[in-house]
């Protein structure tokens, strides 16, 4: 069993930032559009947390989700834009900190009301591109702890806040499912589908789901700095013959948090142009019909 939430919370670890009133989640009746609604039904007033929610994917999961009537908790630890959303609130958290989780638990506690927990999206997560030879330990530390125990810090503090419907998504990446050469990220995200794995089985009897979703390479400020012939050579395994967009992440993390997914868990979801699926055929066929 996991623990439950604990109770204290530690000063100065959750801030509020810009424009959040107190802890009761406001109600943006007619803030969800018809179309959404009806695309992730059982979305609409269900209580999601994201983290990394600041800007990238993270951002853009808060805002389908908002426009699906949910109410959303954007966390991240920068000042987030995920703040000038509408129907989203911001809160400050670092997801490799216990504490600013259990800060969150007590604050979801007390405003939650006995309503459970609906969603979770554990999306936070940062790379360093150094290869096996040269990875210093410091930043080998540093890319597990965001990655790989945040998710499993926020999942033993929110879970016990969950009951049956209830949904995880983990975001790892297509790295889980090759041999991508940033030796750390690589090494977090595979970890990460592990957890998923024994999340989904452990919380299943509590009618709660955990997914993993793997994206490709995709247009945000984490790749906005990739080495082009990254880029290149991404273009030139990806089937759809184009890199991603936030929006296409946060469609099938919706799917995941909503009713349209309610016999699906521990599930490994590829969001990637399908890369993963041509495991480099397609470099080779293009090859061998342009030889
Ligand atoms: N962009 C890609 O091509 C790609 C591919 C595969 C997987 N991913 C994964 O998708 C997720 C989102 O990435 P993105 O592309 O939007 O990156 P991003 O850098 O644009 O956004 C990541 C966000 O996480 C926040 N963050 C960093 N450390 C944090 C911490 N300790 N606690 C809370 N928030 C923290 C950052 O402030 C930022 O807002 C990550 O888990 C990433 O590994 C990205």
């Amino acid at each position: 069993m996991l623990r439950a939430a604990p109770s204290g919370i530690r000063a100065g670890s959750l801030i509020p930032m810009r424009g959040i009133s107190g802890c009761r989640f406001p109600h943006h009746p007619g803030r969800a559009s018809v179309a959404s609604m009806t695309r992730y039904p059982g979305i609409a007033d269900r209580t999601i947390v994201v983290t990394g929610a600041g800007g990238g994917q993270g951002a853009a999961e808060a805002r389908v989700l908002a426009e699906a009537g949910a109410r959303v908790i954007a966390t991240d630890v920068t000042d987030a834009a995920a703040a000038s959303i509408a129907g989203v609130e911001y809160r400050r958290l670092d997801a490799s900190d216990e504490g600013d989780w259990a800060a969150l638990a007590a604050s979801l506690t007390e405003s939650l009301d006995g309503e459970p927990l609906r969603g979770l999206v554990n999306n936070a997560g940062i790379t360093h591109r150094a290869r096996l030879g040269t990875v210093e330990r410091a930043d080998w530390d540093r890319v597990l702890a965001v990655n790989l125990t945040g998710p499993m810090l926020g999942i033993q503090a929110l879970a016990p806040l969950m009951g049956p419907g209830s949904s995880i998504v983990n975001i790892g990446s297509s790295a889980a499912l090759n041999a991508h050469y940033p030796v750390a990220y690589t090494t977090s995200k595979w970890g990460l589908r592990g957890l998923t794995h024994v999340a989904a089985t452990e919380l299943g009897a509590r009618g709660i789901r955990v997914n993993v979703v793997h994206p490709g390479f995709i247009e945000t400020p984490m790749t906005a700095n990739a080495p082009e012939a990254m880029r290149t050579a991404q273009l030139a395994l990806t089937p759809l013959e184009r890199l991603g967009r936030a929006e296409e992440v946060a469609e099938a993390v919706a799917f995941l948090l909503s009713d349209a997914a309610t016999y699906l868990t521990g599930a490994e979801i590829p969001v990637d142009g399908g890369a993963t699926s041509s495991a480099g055929a397609k470099f080779m066929a293009d090859r061998i019909a342009g030889a």
